[in-house]
């Protein structure tokens, strides 16, 4: 059973093997960095998804893969996006049913924050339901915080279009109660939030 459904089902389990401040730790297959779509290609075809195959989840390494080009760490030891004055201030969650996960880019791992299912906060549309994987990105509520959000769901535009994955990025949220719900401070904020899975056949 692939990552996305183990969490989703279980929320944790065996194969968390260690703690966090407040939770579980599950490391990520290491991604795949080379080769996929000639970048001409995909920016061409880029375009939103909203219609997700319910039946067909997304594997570990797909979901490694999607998590590293949005907020990954490169071999250059650089960020898969570029931030102001290098701040790094973004922050990147997964939302399952069971509990909320913080993607930690450096080590390649999800860390578990929270046991809530806070999907129902940002599903004012339907389609919501069918998505394997939701992103939520939290940004610094300033004037670089959402264009840092931006770069980031662009390369997961990309890389889905790159491997036939569908995806939108949604505002539609209630950012104000998912804000609360993960109990930010210093100035962060939820920005946005990304649903990603195998498009409906
Ligand atoms: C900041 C932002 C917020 C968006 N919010 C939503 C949303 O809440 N729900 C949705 O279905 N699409 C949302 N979209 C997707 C746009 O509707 C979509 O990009 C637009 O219709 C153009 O379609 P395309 O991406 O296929 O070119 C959003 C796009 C952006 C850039």
């Amino acid at each position: 059973m692939n990552l996305a459904n183990k969490l989703a089902i279980l929320g944790c389990g065996a194969s968390m093997c260690c703690n966090v401040w407040s939770g579980e730790i599950k490391h990520l297959p290491e991604p795949a960095i080379t080769g996929g779509m000639p970048l001409m290609d995909a920016i061409n075809a880029r375009a939103s998804g909203r219609l997700y195959d319910k039946t067909k989840p997304v594997d570990d390494q797909t979901l490694s893969e999607i998590l590293w080009v949005a907020w990954g760490v490169n071999t250059q030891g650089k960020r898969t996006i570029p931030t102001a004055r290098n701040g790094q201030n973004m922050k990147l969650y997964m939302l399952t049913p069971t509990g909320t996960w913080l993607y930690n880019g450096a080590k390649n791992c999800l860390e578990k924050v929270n046991d809530k299912n806070l999907i129902p906060l940002t599903n004012t549309q339907e389609f919501v339901n069918d998505a394997p994987v939701h992103l939520l990105f939290v940004a610094k509520d300033d004037k670089w915080g959402r264009c840092h959000v931006g770069s980031a769901y662009q390369n997961v535009y990309l890389y889905a279009t790159s491997k036939g994955l569908a995806t939108v990025i949604r505002g539609l949220i209630d950012a104000d109660a998912l804000t609360a719900e993960l109990g930010l401070t210093d100035g962060e904020r939820v920005i946005a939030h990304q649903t990603v899975g195998w498009p409906e056949r």
